[in-house]
């Protein structure tokens, strides 16, 4: 390409449209042939090889050649996680939509953080917070924002549950979570300066739920020791099973003790969007603060995460600081700055993604593809079992089961993930659940058919036979 006076990093418009079509006619190209791609692939050993000890190019590259090599050889090299028969830790199943609204936010690159450079941004923002917060059961003092995912969610809201409830003072300070509940949210507390014994992980019952009376009494022995519990941490779905903690008791006794309550609701809150999802995340509405990822069941591209925080203007208590450099951005009233509410000052427009993505398609079918999400998991769990070479370790439930082979050892169903990964027709992952290595399937995925379930299902009994 040549268009534009060097040094300006410019393209003629001709130029940038050629470019664009090509990278539209790559993705179309990709997500229309996706069910008959390989699942993915990984990088054979020695392929770093290739890509080591090369210093950037001072010299143009027409924009094709360098599309094609990306295209070729670097893209192929993923698992593909919106795949129908991804159905590994928890799938992206993205949509056509929220990618352009990705490629539209990075075209105009908008600046959502403060009202004076993206106010129609800050507003449309507000609105999809608005429509998660309604969703969930959230009084009209709730607030949040948009975040790169999961990880981010819980460390917002857990940063806002410390300065809310102990401010400075957190030595003596406790947080209580499940040992299912998810890594994220170690990770978050130690980032706020928790020492792991301020963690304390209560033992899941058979279900892998967390037991509320042992919550309470675990509260209740550290209070005689001098110390201070703070925050209740419930999952709304866990990673591992699907399993949801009991949150309206959990927040009856965070109530009555005094403490914070965060749900992690990164991967199963949007479930509240059916009928029987609203059913099983009832108490969800209780929750000082939730964490809700568009970019897993509300499939959105990544990243696309939400933190939603039952009193709003607590955000801004434990996140504003203004220097003077930003003093011209101080909102006015009715105004707001969402760099005042999270961690991020420079941050993308996430919201428009799923704000796009339920204009075009409604909210009717997203309701609808995540009821899809619960019933295929039931139908692969069901035919797993007809087998009769497969056993549910855990039932189908919120999208997940887990299941081992019959007379299976560990060993051999780490095999089974190492077979998948070199077959590529399917990928399902592994766990351990109470010490048992075990394999999981998540059926999110509104594009998986029941054939694409009953020819993983096929493929996993080829495998087994193969390696028994
Ligand atoms: C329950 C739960 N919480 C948090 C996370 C972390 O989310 P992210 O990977 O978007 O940071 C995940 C990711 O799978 C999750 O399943």
């Amino acid at each position: 390409m040549t268009g534009g006076e060097a040094g300006r990093l410019e393209l003629t418009r001709e130029e940038m449209r050629q470019a664009g079509y090509r990278v539209v006619d790559a993705i179309v190209e990709h997500l229309a042939t996706l069910g008959g791609q390989r699942v993915g692939t990984k990088a054979e050993a020695g392929a770093a090889r290739a890509w080591e000890g090369r210093a950037a190019p001072e010299k143009p590259t027409p924009f094709a050649a360098v599309l094609e090599r990306v295209v070729g050889e670097v893209l192929p090299n993923t698992m593909h996680v919106n795949h129908p028969r991804f159905f590994a830790y928890v799938p992206g199943p993205g949509n056509f939509v929220g990618a352009m609204a990705d490629a539209l936010v990075s075209g105009y690159n908008v600046f959502a953080g403060t009202w004076i450079s993206g106010s129609g941004p800050e507003l449309l923002e507000r609105e999809v917070v608005n429509w998660l917060r309604d969703w969930c059961g959230f009084p009209q003092s709730a607030g949040g924002l948009f975040v790169s995912g999961g990880s981010l969610a819980n460390l917002t809201a857990l940063a806002a549950a410390r300065e809310a409830r102990l401010g400075t003072e957190t030595d003596k300070a406790v947080v209580y979570l499940s040992d299912q509940a998810h890594s994220s949210l170690a990770k978050g507390l130690r980032i706020l300066g928790f020492a792991p014994h301020q963690l304390a992980a209560i033992e899941t019952d058979a279900d892998f739920r967390m037991p509320v009376e042992a919550l309470a009494e675990r509260i209740r022995a550290d209070r005689e020791r001098g110390l201070r519990p703070f925050c209740t941490i419930a999952s709304a779905g866990t990673t591992n099973t699907g399993a949801v903690d009991d949150m309206a008791a959990i927040a009856g006794l965070c109530r009555s003790e005094g403490l914070w309550m965060h749900v992690d609701g990164a991967y199963g809150a949007a479930a509240v969007l059916t009928g029987r999802g609203k059913r099983l995340l009832a108490g969800i509405e209780l929750a000082d603060s939730l964490s809700f990822d568009p970019h897993k069941w509300l499939f959105q591209p990544f990243e696309c995460g939400c933190v939603l925080v039952r009193e709003g203007r607590l955000l801004e208590e434990a996140f504003r600081v203004t220097p003077e450099y930003l003093k011209d951005t101080q909102a006015r009233r009715a105004e707001w700055n969402y760099a005042d509410q999270g961690i991020q000052l420079t941050r993308g427009f996430r919201a428009l993604k799923l704000w796009m993505s339920i204009e075009t398609f409604g909210l009717a079918a997203f309701r609808a593809a995540i009821e899809r999400g619960f019933e295929m998991a039931e139908t692969a769990a069901e035919r797993m079992v007809r087998t009769g070479r497969w056993e549910l370790a855990t039932p189908a439930r919120m999208g997940i089961f887990c299941f081992r082979r019959v007379g299976g050892d560990d060993a051999f169903h780490l095999r089974m993930v190492e077979e998948m990964v070199a077959d590529g027709t399917a990928l399902a992952t592994s766990t351990v659940l109470r010490g048992r290595t075990v394999l999981r399937m998540c059926t999110i995925n509104p594009r998986t058919t029941v054939e694409d379930i009953e020819r993983t299902v096929e493929r996993l009994e080829e495998m087994a036979a193969r390696l028994e």
